[in-house]
């Protein structure tokens, strides 16, 4: 797909709901009494992975669009699958899932695509298997497809090396079926969407500092999920009304819960001129309308623990800080190695073909700003946050922008294109 330089952006727009919190009102409606009802449900190839997972356990899941409505059968209903569960390109399905599946009264083999097959699992192996979980990889490389032979769990206490939602969440899910409470410290908070829905869902869960703590449950009781905005979808828009000259656009209702808020938080710290508007509290997660202008940025330093509060959005950051006036130093972001990529590699790689002064570090990289960019042939590697990072970076450089495997943006934001196409003047 070729992109070429914009004349500007101008409007509204409201992005699709967050995946984070698509995947787990699935999981958790699946494994609560009675209905759950997600509103603005993100119908992205991985949330509805989560979906076929489940309906495979034997939940009732109907998915009328921007309405999903789960019927769920307690903490113990689900059903033994007749097959492999699959979980496409899904790290958090695969994960969260496994936290469920532990403490089950049946076998069942969880797999995925090519890029899941070789992203780290031994994170959730680990902990799950302290906490009595049977659970091994069946190549013997820490990585899917996983044998999974569900039995009884004990609660412990879990001090991560990694501060990974995905770790946390899956072992606060199999600390609802254990014996005792079960709790993880992280060294920095990663996002809690996990805790925030499992209270409403009724299960006892409390957070101090950078440990969460979960107290086994009986059951859960289905709920209403209002899904706000992905800021990781915003984050696009945000950076190209930021990055393309004479541009204007609002997203609006936005998820701003502040463990995922970090990207406003550098773009302020870059100079930007960024206001947020209709702040509202929702059900646990904040919500507001994103303002952005066009304006000259400068460049930042970007390390420790804002790092999980923005770590899906490094990519979209790098390339705004080719823009920026100055240094760019990102730090603390060797988990970016792990994603549906490995995005240092791949973001310094590409930035540098499109004439960007970027350098790699062991755990980030460091940018000197302010080269003007030209257009260059991107391979996405099947990660839709590449895919959609240059999109938007090739709206600044001259000449035309090929990307390849453009179409993988389905994972997160299956419009993208339309929607960013719709607010070219
Ligand atoms: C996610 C957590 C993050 C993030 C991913 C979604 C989640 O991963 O990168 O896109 O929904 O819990 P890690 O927990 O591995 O950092």
């Amino acid at each position: 797909m070729e992109f070429t330089k914009s004349h500007g952006l101008r409007g509204e727009i409201t992005v699709p709901g967050d995946k984070s919190i698509s995947h787990r009102a699935v999981m958790f409606g699946s494994i609560a009494k009675g209905l759950t009802e997600i509103h603005n449900f993100l119908q992205g190839a991985d949330c509805l992975s989560t979906i076929a997972c489940f309906e495979k356990m034997g939940i009732s899941i109907e998915n009328r669009g921007d309405r999903v409505l789960v019927q769920g059968n307690g903490l113990h209903g689900l059903k033994k699958p007749d097959c492999v569960l699959d979980c496409g390109n899904s790290g958090t399905t695969t994960r969260l899932i496994s936290g469920i599946l532990c403490a089950q009264d049946f076998t069942v083999t969880l797999t995925g695509d090519e890029s899941i097959q070789k992203r780290p699992m031994k994170r959730i192996m680990d902990p799950l298997s302290l906490m009595g979980a049977d659970i091994t990889s069946l190549q013997g490389n820490g990585c899917a497809p996983l044998l999974i032979k569900g039995g009884p769990v004990h609660g412990i206490h879990y001090p991560s090396k990694v501060a990974s939602a995905q770790v946390k969440s899956a072992i606060l899910l199999a600390g609802l079926y254990a014996d005792s409470p079960t709790s993880v410290t992280e060294p920095y908070v990663s996002r809690n969407h996990s805790e925030i829905m499992l209270d409403l869902f009724g299960a006892q869960v409390s957070a101090e500092d950078t440990t969460a703590t979960i107290q086994p449950a009986s059951e859960l009781n289905g709920a209403k999920v209002m899904v706000p905005g992905d800021i990781s979808s915003a984050a696009y828009f945000i950076a190209a009304g930021l990055m393309v000259p004479g541009s204007q656009v609002l997203i609006r209702n936005v998820g701003i819960n502040p463990t995922r808020d970090g990207i406003l938080r550098v773009c302020q710290d870059m100079g930007a001129d960024l206001q947020l508007l209709n702040r509202s509290e929702g059900a646990g997660e904040p919500t507001a309308d994103i303002l952005v202008r066009w304006g000259a940025l400068h460049g930042t330093e970007i390390g420790g623990a804002i790092i999980p509060t923005l770590i899906d959005e490094l990519p979209m950051i790098a390339a705004m800080a080719c823009l920026a006036e100055g240094r760019t130093v990102i730090r603390d972001a060797a988990e970016l190695k792990v994603k549906e990529s490995n995005r240092i590699a791949v973001m310094v790689e590409s930035l540098r073909s499109m004439g960007a002064d970027v350098t790699e570090t062991e755990d980030g990289m460091i940018i000197q700003g302010g080269r003007p960019l030209h257009g260059a042939s991107i391979d996405s590697r099947g990660d839709h946050r590449i895919a959609m990072t240059f999109a938007v970076t090739a709206l600044c450089a001259d000449g035309a922008t090929d990307i390849r495997g453009a179409d993988c943006v389905t994972i997160s934001y299956p419009r993208f294109y339309e929607d960013l196409q719709g607010l070219m003047v």
